[in-house]
């Protein structure tokens, strides 16, 4: 079996925790060999930008639509604004392909302590569902009267029936799909007045279709208060794009930093491909000294494996992670070691190879 996969390595630490990523792909072809992967690298990142003027080749969400799914490091540079280099590369993907939704689990791997030293290894596991191409960043709004006393800025959220209930059903699903029992959504209609209660109501909407699975709609402030004095009560949780982006960053933090934290950017439909990625950036403090976690990477890759439908490759990923971590040895200096890029990915290989 064929899968064409675009790399997309990008800028800072984006190489360097990709290199291991591929590593980890190639493991499991080793160990399924009637598994392939065709890899294209593409070389659009910054630098890309300061030769080209662009992040990409004006064909190149076309070129990228023939792939069976991309991997992506991660992109930016101190001298690139992100709001060209974010939002010329990532949000067009994410856009053009329908990649509404952002999953991002939220489980504290075998091996590692949360910073929650009190909450016991079980009670931190579960995804949230982030929404990825509408809501508050929205590119829409504008600012009057530059440089005055008078001055403002606005920027509209949009949030539209499709978008919410496609979002929302998503979430049901994957809850059904887990064997999960609960579904928490963030909301905060108490002080966003038009588009929370909107969201909300979509939510219950949809939620009358699964009389199965427990509701919880939480204001987003005690939502994240949540996260940290009682993760316990989550199994699948499903916010807007901002809500969803905040909460995600706190789930990494609570679950052992960036550098654990992966994310797939899901076309649920498979009519276009899906795009996979730790939620980290390019990291300019610690790229080129050879230390960022590759791990992060690698589990993007395992959420790759599931979303291509094969889970057992994705749990042999994931396997081999916990392993090396549970061993204790190998560790880069994020979760307390003195190991480097390659040496944590190169154990990691080993791992799966020995399974
Ligand atoms: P960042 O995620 O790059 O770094 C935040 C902190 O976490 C830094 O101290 C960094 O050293 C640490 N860190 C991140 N990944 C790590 C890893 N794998 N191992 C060990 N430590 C790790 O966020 P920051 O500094 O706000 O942004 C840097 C650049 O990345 C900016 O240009 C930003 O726009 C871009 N960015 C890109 C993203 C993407 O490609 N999807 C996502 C977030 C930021
Ligand atoms: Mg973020």
């Amino acid at each position: 079996e064929h899968y064409s996969v675009a790399v997309i390595a990008g800028d800072g630490i984006g190489p360097e925790v990709m290199a291991e990523g591929l590593k980890a792909l190639q493991a499991v072809e080793r160990v399924h060999n009637w598994i392939r992967f065709d890899i294209r690298c593409l070389d659009w990142n910054c630098g890309y930008y300061a030769r080209h003027g662009r992040m990409m080749p004006d064909n190149g969400l076309e070129i990228l639509r023939d792939f069976d799914a991309i991997l992506l490091g991660a992109i930016g540079a101190p001298d690139v604004p992100d709001h060209i280099s974010v939002w010329e590369l990532i949000l067009p993907i994410r856009r053009r392909f329908h990649q509404y939704v952002n999953l991002r689990p939220i489980k504290l791997l075998k091996g590692l302590e949360s910073p929650l030293r009190h909450k016991g290894q079980a009670e931190l596991d579960f995804v949230v569902v982030r929404e990825n191409t509408e809501g508050e960043y929205s590119n829409m709004g504008g600012r009057l009267h530059a440089g005055t006393p008078y001055e403002l800025a606005i920027q509209n959220n949009v949030f539209t029936r499709f978008g919410v209930e496609r979002v929302i059903r998503y979430a049901f699903s994957l809850a059904q799909s887990l064997g999960r029992k609960r579904v928490t959504a963030a909301t905060k209609s108490n002080g966003i007045n038009h588009s929370m209660p909107f969201w909300d109501e979509v939510f219950r909407d949809v939620s009358r279709s699964h009389p199965e699975i427990r509701t919880d709609l939480f204001h987003i402030d005690a939502l994240a208060a949540y996260f940290v004095s009682r993760p316990e009560i989550f199994d699948v949780v499903v916010a807007s794009n901002l809500f969803g982006d905040i909460l995600t960053d706190l789930g990494a933090a609570v679950v052992g930093g960036l550098g654990l934290a992966p994310s797939g950017n899901i076309n649920p439909e498979r009519e276009y491909p899906s795009m996979f990625e730790p939620i980290h950036g390019s990291a300019p403090d610690i790229a080129g000294k050879g230390i960022a976690n590759p791990i992060a990477t690698i589990w993007s890759v395992s959420m790759m494996m599931d979303h291509l439908g094969h889970r057992e490759m994705g749990q042999l990923l994931l396997d081999g992670i916990e392993e090396v971590l549970v061993e204790g040895v190998v560790r880069t200096p994020d979760i307390g070691g003195r190991a480097t890029t390659s040496e944590m990915g190169d154990a990691i290989v080993n791992s799966i190879m020995r399974k």
